[in-house]
């Protein structure tokens, strides 16, 4: 139906998007200054010489410590305010925006401060961004159930405003399993259910966030490649992957976008879609990604239509809001 819309404009919905990755350098530096925070670095140009990553660990490293300047309400709004306007020109048109609660409360900053922070704009992204939006509480995975079970409990008692819970940060050691608890109860209390599995940390971590977590969706989930009978069951089930290209060529989980297993999931016949994850430390935003990938691999317009309609499908929005974007 928007067969005159160029591609990288086709609607998307982005599935698999950190807020605190969406803090731009020139944000960092603006809000360090507005909170008294003196960074270690010197200026921008020192700050992005950090943007070069071996694995998922050195760039959670960066991460977590620029979240320093993180201090109130109107600085999370501020952040959330920035990718909204950013994830529109891009073409998203419905994004599921998670945030990790516990790298701010484990730097004294309230829950309140940082889920109403982000909640602020989102309630108004309908009319200020024509983007449908919900807010995804992640957990972080080197942490113990336990602190992930007490957020998820205040969460609860003050009616945060969020949809669906996930799983994120050092995946390799920190297996789905661990988490058990955490799911049945977010579940029992009516949250949708995601997790990051397959991105550094082995094929077996998925089977594990499907049948132990019983999550509904996989973050990343590229590592499925290595386990054909898994590829077989991702597709029977119709499981989404949120794929996110420029992510797993910066943190080293694959050699160069050349080498991407995405054409070779369409192919496989998996539901997958393009996301951008943290999209200021990974060099774009989802259209980037469509672009780059465009770039180095013949995709058809069937593929994009394609990973364009898969995003919109594997969503947690309502089946009306699904039906106007398609
Ligand atoms: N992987 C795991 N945890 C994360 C990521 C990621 O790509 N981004 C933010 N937290
Ligand atoms: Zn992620």
């Amino acid at each position: 139906s928007n067969a005159a819309v160029p591609a990288r404009l086709l609607p998307v919905a982005e599935l698999h998007l950190h807020i605190e990755g969406t803090l731009q350098p020139e944000l960092i530096f603006a809000l360090a200054e507005r909170n008294g925070i003196t960074l270690p670095y010197a200026d921008l140009d020192e700050l992005r010489q950090r943007y070069e990553f071996t694995d998922l660990q050195s760039f959670l490293d960066l991460y977590y410590a620029n979240m320093a300047v993180l201090q109130t309400e109107e600085d999370f709004a501020a952040m959330t305010h920035a990718y909204l306007e950013r994830a529109a020109a891009a073409g998203v048109r419905h994004a599921e925006i998670m945030l990790d609660p516990q790298a701010h409360l484990s730097r004294g900053i309230s829950l309140e401060t940082c889920v109403n922070g982000v909640a602020s704009v989102l309630a108004t992204s309908m009319e200020d961004f024509g983007m449908s939006t919900m807010l995804i509480a992640a957990f972080l995975r080197d942490l113990p159930e336990e602190s992930a079970l007490e957020v998820l409990d205040a969460l609860l008692a003050m009616d945060a405003p969020i949809g669906a819970i996930g799983l994120d940060s050092a995946e390799v050691g920190n297996p789905p399993a661990k988490f058990e608890r955490l799911y049945a109860k977010a579940r029992e209390a009516g949250l949708r259910l995601t997790a990051h599995a397959g991105e550094e940390g082995p094929a077996s971590y998925v089977v594990e966030a499907l049948d132990v977590l019983g999550v509904e969706r996989i973050d990343h989930g590229i590592r499925c490649m290595d386990d054909t009978d898994l590829v077989e069951r991702l597709v029977d089930e119709r499981i989404p992957l949120t794929v996110c290209p420029l992510s797993n060529v910066r943190l080293r989980t694959v050699d160069t976008l050349a080498d991407h297993p995405l054409p070779a999931m369409l192919a496989a016949g998996l539901n997958v879609s393009v996301n951008s994850d943290d999209p200021a430390y990974f060099g774009g935003y989802v259209d980037d990604n469509f672009a780059q990938l465009e770039a180095v691999f013949e995709l058809s317009e069937f593929d994009k239509a394609r990973l364009a309609a898969n995003s919109i499908h594997s969503s947690f929005a309502s089946e009306e809001r699904k039906a106007e974007l398609l």
